[in-house]
This record gives structure tokens, C-alpha cells and sequence, in this order.
């Protein structure tokens, strides 16, 4: 059933560009140009009073939700606040009627982000649950239910539920912005276009697997390393960092580039490997002064940067991972793959489980 594949996790993560279409299909119009979400049975009324949005979830749920705050806050104006849910409970949130709270879980049974949803009900708001589990706990309560059609996900180690509920983000943003009318028809069907190159551009970055199983090699020699990056690309180093974590047990964090002068630098010594992800246009030359620091400090850069700007990030970093040129808003579809690459090959390298990691399990129904 791994078919072929020596683990569930490296399956799961070749199984991306399939998950990827097929969140996709159906909810894109015939032309390709607009979004038909009407499955939501979410009237045009009550998404014009939403006034906030709060996303709640765990783990790679949650980083997912990271994402999700600037795709809707982008496309749709609306201010979004993303929290872990076991945060969220006991936070007292300011829960309104015009709040549309958003679960993401891919079991849609874990129990902190099913007490968030009944705490959110309970408050008068409604609630939209993004998650891979038809007729889950989760689905069941939910006001409204955005599935994502990853499939059956096995591994412990969540890759292409974390990647389908991106391509539900960008739907729900796009469904948002043309309701509301914050984004004319020729950006939501830029925003199209671009999301439907995303599968063949992630078989072009899983074709260069060889290279990051090197990467992860030498990764494997060491005990700490860094994730970096701004915007978005901070929401995808802490989602690499979880990886990494949960799987090979190497100890790593992730910064957002710019807050590293206020204390991280400190921990930077000789030889140590950073991970910086350099996709967003309007922050290279910022990330890139970010790499410098490090750089002088003795740490051993790998930059992943979108094409079009290999040639200025090259100059910057030790090695480079180029991944297919895509929309700002869309990298994190494409980003991430390297660095679940990267977590599987470090935890192959070091013989750990790669599917069972020590002391996790797959649904957390407790909490
Ligand atoms: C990490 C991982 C966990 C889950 C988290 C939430 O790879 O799998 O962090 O993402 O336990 O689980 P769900 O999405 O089922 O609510």
C-alpha cells in the first residue's frame, strides 16, 4: 500500500500535485477564471458582515493557519488572528456574531480545536471547518465544511494535509474577495491561473530530491539549526522547523528573519546550518541583509528562493534550492516541499521511524 514508496510520509509528499487538483477540482469555475464555493452554503449576506476572522488549530493545522491569516487579510481585507487552539480556549478571545471563526484539522477530531469550535458557538459566532475528514467530529458541528481532498494521510508527519489546506485557504480567500469585491476579475483569475501551475511545479521540485537528500545528510551531523524568513515565508520556516523536529528529533526554530538581532544571533556559531527561505519579492534585499548577519557569524546557508532571483540570492548564501517562479501568495504551496524533503531524508539518515516518530500520535483526542 506504500506503493512503491519505502515510507507512507515520502508517498504522502509525491502525492501533492493529486491532492493539489483535486482540492481544487470543482470548486474552479469551467473558464478557469472565477471560484464556486457554493457547496458552503454560505450566503452572500453573511459574508458581507463578517467583520473578523479567527483561525484555530494545532501543529501543522495551525502553521497552515498562518498562511491562511495573510491569504485572507490579502484578498479580502478582513483581519484575521491565527491561534493554537489550546491557546484560544483559555484566552477569553473576543468571539462576536460577525465572527467567522475557521477550524483547520486534518483528523477533524483533535480535542483542543473541537472545544475552540463549541467555544466559539457557544459565543454566537459561526464556524468553518477545513478539514480531510468527511463526516469527522469537526464536520459535523461546523456551521460550514471545506474538504480537503488530500486523501488518506498516514504518516505521523502531516505533509499533504498541510498543503491542501493552503489550496483551501486560496479558495476561500478568492470566494471571499469576489463576494465582497476587493479583488476584480482579472486578479482573482491571475490568482487561478497560478494555482492551477502549482501541481507540475511541484513534480519539478520533487525531481530534485537527490539534492536535498545531500542537503539533509549534512544536516543530519549537527544538533541545532535555523529556520528564517519574513511574511509568509516566517508561517513556512516554522512549519520546516516542525518537520524537521517531529521526525528526526534535531532540535531547530524558526525566527522571522528581521527579529534575529534581538537575541537569536547570539546562538549562531560556526558551521551551523540556517535554512532561509527567500520567495517574497518585496523582502528579498531584507531577508537578504538577514543571510549576511548570519553568514558573518560563521553559519552554513541553504536559500530557498523562487527562479528569477537565483542569481542575486546565489551570491548570498553557501548553497541554493531554486523552486518554480509563482504568485507571492502562493509560494508556501511550493516552499515547503524542500524542507519536508529535507525533514524525511534527515530522519532516514539518522534510522529513526520515519512514520512513527517517538511519543506522537497521529489524532490527538485528548488535551
Ligand atoms: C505535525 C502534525 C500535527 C498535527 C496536529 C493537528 O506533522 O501532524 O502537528 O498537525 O496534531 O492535527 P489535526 O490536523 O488532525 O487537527
Amino acid at each position: 500500500e506504500k506503493a512503491g514508496f519505502d515510507h507512507f510520509m515520502l508517498k504522502e509528499i509525491h502525492e501533492q500535485p493529486k491532492a493539489y487538483r483535486d482540492t481544487m477540482m470543482s470548486r474552479v469555475s469551467e473558464d478557469g477564471k472565477s471560484v464556486d464555493l457554493k457547496e458552503l452554503g454560505m450566503s452572500s449576506d453573511y459574508i458581507k458582515s463578517i467583520r473578523k476572522v479567527q483561525i484555530v488549530a494545532c501543529g501543522t493545522a495551525f502553521h497552515a493557519g498562518l498562511v491562511g491569516k495573510t491569504v485572507i487579510e490579502t484578498l479580502a481585507r478582513i483581519p484575521v488572528e491565527t491561534d493554537v487552539a489550546s491557546e484560544y480556549r483559555y484566552r477569553s478571545p473576543i468571539i462576536t456574531p460577525d465572527t467567522l471563526v475557521i477550524v483547520v484539522s486534518q483528523s477533524g477530531e483533535t480535542a483542543d480545536t473541537l472545544a475552540a469550535l463549541r467555544e466559539a458557538q457557544r459565543n454566537g459566532a459561526k464556524v468553518l471547518a477545513i478539514t480531510n475528514v468527511v463526516g469527522s467530529s469537526v464536520a459535523r458541528e461546523a456551521d460550514f465544511v471545506l474538504i480537503t481532498w488530500a486523501g488518506l494521510e498516514i504518516a505521523v508527519a502531516s505533509t499533504k494535509a498541510y498543503t491542501s489546506q493552503l489550496i483551501a485557504f486560496y479558495l476561500f480567500g478568492l470566494h471571499l474577495a469576489s463576494t465582497l469585491g476587493t479583488q476584480n476579475a482579472s486578479a482573482v483569475a491571475e490568482v487561478i491561473a497560478a494555482m492551477h501551475q502549482l501541481p507540475d511545479q511541484v513534480e519539478s521540485i520533487l525531481a530534485k530530491s537527490d539534492v536535498l537528500k545531500k542537503v539533509a545528510e549534512s544536516i543530519s551531523h549537527h544538533k541545532h539549526l535555523f529556520f528564517i524568513g519574513r511574511g509568509i515565508d516566517y508561517a513556512v520556516a516554522q512549519e520546516g522547523s516542525l518537520k524537521l523536529k517531529e521526525i528526526s528529533y534535531i532540535h531547530s526554530e524558526a525566527y522571522a528573519a528581521g527579529e534575529l538581532k534581538h537575541g537569536t544571533l547570539a546562538l549562531i556559531e560556526e558551521s551551523i546550518p540556517v535554512i532561509a527561505l527567500v520567495t517574497q519579492e518585496e523582502l528579498y534585499e531584507k531577508t537578504l541583509s538577514n543571510i549576511k548577519e548570519v553568514k558573518a557569524r560563521g553559519a552554513h546557508v541553504l536559500g530557498v528562493a523562487n527562479e528569477g532571483f537565483e542569481e542575486e540570492a546565489g551570491k548570498s548564501v553557501d548553497e541554493l534550492f531554486v523552486i518554480p517562479k509563482t504568485l507571492p501568495l502562493l509560494s508556501p504551496a511550493l516552499s515547503v516541499v524542500p524542507l519536508q524533503l529535507i525533514s524525511y531524508y534527515a530522519s532516514l539518515a539518522l534510522e529513526h521511524d520515519v512514520d512513527k516518530p517517538r511519543n506522537l500520535a497521529k489524532s490527538v483526542t485528548v488535551e
